[in-house]
């Protein structure tokens, strides 16, 4: 058999039949060489039950402290909600090891120490938030599906009602875009990005803590691609876990089986927003961190509905602005003393505003329908265009550019651009599209976003994929572009058929672009 088409572009029918085709092919392979599966299925199951042990003991450990661990909690917290678990604090390696494939360089390992806290063993609910907040944003629908769509901001006053209600002191003091976290507060968190980890991992010390790579029977991710998938295409006999179903949406909280404190869904379904904002790692034993002190971005945990499972590692960091929501992104609650009673300020990002400002169409395009967004943009708002080339382009064939970009992503390499925007300074807000390739950007556009110095500008993404949506592209853009503000972002499925005028005319108006 030649190689198989994994994407494809509307332009083409027969390319779009193809990447229809491909979940049916991949999971075909899955069925043909038996020999190959009876031992991988043999492999699988040596390693299965080691993984088993290894929760297994966790679970012991757990067991042996969570008399000890019950005092302490009855000392910190009275009234726990339902559905929340002590977990007893400890010391771990947050981060990931080296050699943990498909890392990147912010997951820098360190010791870590956190103090006990409760966590909400479910992701938040959308009946939950409609509850106390009397709306619910979710793209998707249903009351014990995970509420999605919410800022960070909103995730903040969120947990605020909810304390009021309860009669919990509130943990965050609100003025507009600046929060006062008051560590001491008994009331309803978010984690802080080594609390979520720490709970993640449950002394787990491998990419998921299940141990052995996550299938889609044990997480509601974009099951196509299982970890480690990119390099196994044609070799899936290698993989421990086999390409699986794709649901394209959220499932209910308490879908699939827990981690070994009793969490369900650390992976996947939906990320889950923590309070730090994004920055690096340092290499020197810590207790309780609280994230950078300043920043643009706020982390997101754990992978969601549609992220491929290299993006659900426990230690993989996504970013987003604390103003923006997305349909993959929601919260689990905690309560706990983090860590003494000092307050925590924190001064809010910048918001997207595109008023008044000269407005820069940039994209990259490999098939042609981003390019035909682009335009259909530019007939809208007349403003510039500027199309990325390289200076060594992309194969013309569709195969092979699946190999390029794989490589290319792989050694995140910085391909070389052929021209440039001359007068950056004039605008104020790009418009900035790609593919989405591999569930993230295409390199040429990590090699534009390194050229060119966006603080105080806007950039506002569009899309174009093949089912994935935004995949990770926005916490690429917003880790590469930190000082620039980011707008509504736009996603489009393949080249978006009739409705794009309408779509994108939408659009603008919600980044004020066009009235
Ligand atoms: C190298 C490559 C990788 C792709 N990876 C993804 C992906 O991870 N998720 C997805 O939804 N679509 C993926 N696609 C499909 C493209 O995003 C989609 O066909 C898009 O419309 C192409 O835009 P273009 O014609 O402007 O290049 C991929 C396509 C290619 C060529």
């Amino acid at each position: 058999m030649g190689k198989i088409s994994v994407f494809t572009g509307q332009k083409s029918g027969v390319r779009k039949a193809v990447f229809v085709i491909l979940t049916v092919v991949l999971l075909m392979l899955c069925a043909c060489g038996r020999t190959d599966m009876e031992k991988d299925m043999t492999a699988q199951t040596d390693q299965k039950s080691e993984g088993t042990g290894n929760i297994e003991n966790i679970g012991n450990v757990q067991n042996a402290d969570a008399a000890d661990a019950d005092n302490k909690a009855a000392k910190t917290l009275e009234n726990m909600a339902e559905n929340f678990v002590l977990i007893p604090g400890g010391t771990f390696q947050m981060g990931s090891p080296e050699d943990e494939a498909w890392r990147s360089e912010d997951e820098t390992q360190h010791m870590v120490t956190v103090s006990d806290f409760y966590m909400g063993i479910y992701e938040l609910t959308q009946a939950e938030y409609q509850e106390i907040m009397g709306e619910n944003p979710s793209n998707f629908s249903g009351d014990d599906l995970p509420v999605e769509n919410i800022t960070w901001l909103d995730a903040i006053r969120y947990c605020n009602a909810r304390s009021e209600k309860e009669g919990f002191m509130p943990a965050y003091t609100i003025d507009g875009q600046t929060i006062v976290w008051n560590r001491g507060a008994d009331g309803y968190r978010l984690p802080t990005e080594a609390e979520w980890e720490y709970a993640c991992r449950a002394g787990t010390v491998t990419p998921f803590h299940t141990e052995t790579s996550i299938s889609a029977e044990e997480a509601n991710y974009y099951g196509h691609y299982p970890y480690e998938i990119e390099n196994n295409y044609f070799s899936q006999g290698n993989l421990t876990t086999k390409p699986g179903q794709y649901r394209q949406t959220t499932v209910d909280v308490d879908s699939f089986s827990s981690n070994a404190w009793g969490l369900y869904n650390m992976h996947g379904n939906v990320g889950e927003w923590v309070w730090d904002y994004y920055g690096e790692y340092g290499t020197e034993a810590v207790t309780d961190p609280i994230g950078a002190e300043t920043g643009t971005l706020r982390v997101y945990r754990g992978g969601g509905w549609n992220d491929f499972a290299k993006n659900m590692r426990s230690a993989y960091r996504a970013t987003l602005a604390e103003d923006k929501g997305s349909f993959n992104i929601g919260i689990r609650l905690v309560r706990g003393i983090a860590g003494g009673s000092a307050s925590v300020m924190s001064a809010g990002t910048q918001n997207a505003s595109s008023s008044g400002g000269k407005v820069l169409i940039v994209f990259f395009s490999w098939g042609g329908n981003t390019k035909g967004i682009a335009e259909e943009i530019q007939s809208q708002t007349g403003a510039d265009l500027f199309e990325i080339e390289l200076v060594n382009p992309y194969s013309d064939d569709y195969n092979t550019v699946l190999d390029e970009a794989q490589r290319d992503q792989n050694e995140q390499a910085r391909p070389e651009l052929a021209n440039h925007v001359e007068d950056m300074e004039e605008y104020d807000t790009i418009l900035l599209g790609y593919p989405n390739w591999w569930a993230s950007i295409p390199m040429p556009i990590a090699s534009f976003l390194e050229e060119y110095d966006f603080s105080g500008k806007t950039i506002i993404p569009f899309c174009s994929h093949g089912g994935g949506r935004f995949g990770q592209s926005l916490t690429a853009i917003s880790k590469l572009a930190p000082d620039a503000a980011m707008g509504e972002a736009l996603s489009v499925h393949y080249s978006g058929g009739n409705s794009l005028p309408e779509d994108v005319s939408a659009w603008l108006k919600e980044n004020g672009i066009i009235e």
